[in-house]
């Protein structure tokens, strides 16, 4: 086989069978691709899409290019977890413990934050001693110890996933669907579990801007979960507006207890509901995703799903006293309100911009590799349908110093539209595709 050929099979618009795609694969990760060649395979893949049959074989091999989890018995009843990543979006730090804590096994490995969108790691590690670097026998003991853990993601696991992303982030090939589905879903195949939960973010904040490309995406991951015998199921969400009112590490841990004991915002809690609902039912603990909410709005009440978190904190070497006391987080030595320009209604508060502010206050980092900063970020004080008065506070700013902080206000000043009247109230939940 030569790669020239398979580059101009798929430029000219054919099918490439699963072994020619998965020579393609090993050999990229094995040095006989070079990456022009594989640069180019992808441009045609991003022109000329991909068949179904296709992603899951491409899904597959990029699987076979390292080691995947073994987690025993563990694998039939643990639900894994995964969102597109957005602003605001610490639902993982919500679920993973409250599905937990209705019995369902959640293992859990998750990335960091690069430009507008935080990441889980970044977030869990504002708690003080708080390890994301679990050995993979760490991990799966802690799972069958206390029914979850979070983790970084080995090196070892999904190899070409991390060789390719980097080739598509540098030649404008990250936005295909067929190469975004088969990156997500390797890394997910990888880990094991029998069943798969997907919360594909749709909007302003997110990678999909609009319900039709989420729905696409999300189609192309269920129909490679489901090929791949895992119970699969995607809940596209909306991303126009930050998830909660927290954006920055340490605001978002602080806002995930506050959720976890019941005192969360609406929004975020009816999303991790409606999620953590999907996830018991793939699980096998409740007939139906309503009945699964249910019985997560009673272990939200009876604070099992906060002991539950405090077990996971307490695990992974933290200090489980934020979890009483979330004073004990990093908090910044700056705090600047944002005012509203003008009377009227939050029209909108635009998740991206919000992001970037964030981001560029400490809390996310522009490039891989760099630290971000625990304590920073925006807590966002009046919502969309908010009824404000010129001067009244929209948000407050975390900063390092006061010039960061004004910066960062004018940014989030600008993020809010002051609207005359109310705009129509939209779902955060848009739709469900099951397997
Ligand atoms: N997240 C991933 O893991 N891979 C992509 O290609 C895009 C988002």
């Amino acid at each position: 086989m030569r790669a020239y050929d398979l580059i101009q099979k798929k430029r000219d618009g054919a099918a490439l069978s699963a072994g020619e795609i998965a020579w393609l694969v090993d050999g990229f990760v094995g040095g006989l691709v070079p990456d022009y060649q594989m640069a180019a395979f992808l441009m045609a893949v991003y022109f000329r899409g991909m068949t179904p049959e296709e992603t899951a074989a491409l899904t597959w091999a990029m699987v076979r290019s390292g080691e995947t989890l073994d987690l025993g018995p563990l694998a039939r009843d643990a639900v894994d977890k995964h969102s597109s990543g957005g602003v605001g979006d610490k639902t993982s730090l919500v679920l993973v413990p409250l599905v937990a804590s209705a019995g369902v096994p959640v293992p859990k490995l998750s990335g960091r934050g690069l430009g507008h969108t935080g990441g889980t790691l970044d977030k869990l590690e504002a708690i003080p001693g708080f390890s994301t670097a679990l050995s993979e026998a760490a991990f799966v003991e802690q799972i069958g110890r206390i029914g979850c853990a979070i983790a970084g993601q080995s090196a070892a696991l999904v190899p070409a996933d991390a060789r390719l992303y980097a080739l598509r982030d540098v030649t404008a090939t990250v936005d295909s669907v067929p190469l975004i589905a088969s990156s997500i879903m390797s890394k997910k195949l990888a880990v094991g579990s029998s069943a798969i939960l997907l919360d594909v973010k749709c909007g302003r904040g997110a990678f999909m801007k609009t319900e039709a490309d989420a729905r696409i995406l999300a189609e192309a991951m269920v129909a490679i979960g489901r090929a791949a015998g895992r119970r699969t199921a995607a809940v596209i969400s909306a991303m126009d507006h930050p998830l909660g009112r927290a954006v920055g590490n340490a605001l978002e841990v602080a806002e995930a207890i506050a959720t976890l004991r019941g005192e969360g915002p609406q929004d975020l809690e009816g999303l991790c509901l409606a999620l953590g609902g999907w996830m018991l039912m793939l699980g096998g603990r409740s007939a139906s995703p309503e009945e699964g909410s249910e019985e997560l709005l009673r272990r939200l009440r009876s604070g099992d799903a906060l002991r539950k978190f405090e077990a996971l904190i307490r695990a992974q070497g933290g200090d489980p006293r934020v979890v009483e006391d979330p004073e004990r987080l990093p908090s910044a030595p700056c705090r600047l309100p944002v005012p509203a320009p003008a009377s009227g209604v939050v029209a909108g508060i635009d998740a991206e911009a919000i992001g970037l502010a964030a981001m560029q206050l400490g809390a996310g980092r522009a490039r891989k590799g760099e630290a971000v900063d625990p304590a920073v970020g925006v807590v966002i004080k009046r919502s969309a349908g908010v009824v404000v008065k010129a001067r009244e506070h929209l948000a407050t700013i975390h900063a390092r110093s006061e010039e960061a902080g004004l910066a960062a206000a004018r940014q989030v000043a600008a993020a809010f539209a002051i609207a005359e009247s109310a705009p129509a109230e939209v779902p955060v939940i848009r739709g469900v595709i099951r397997w």
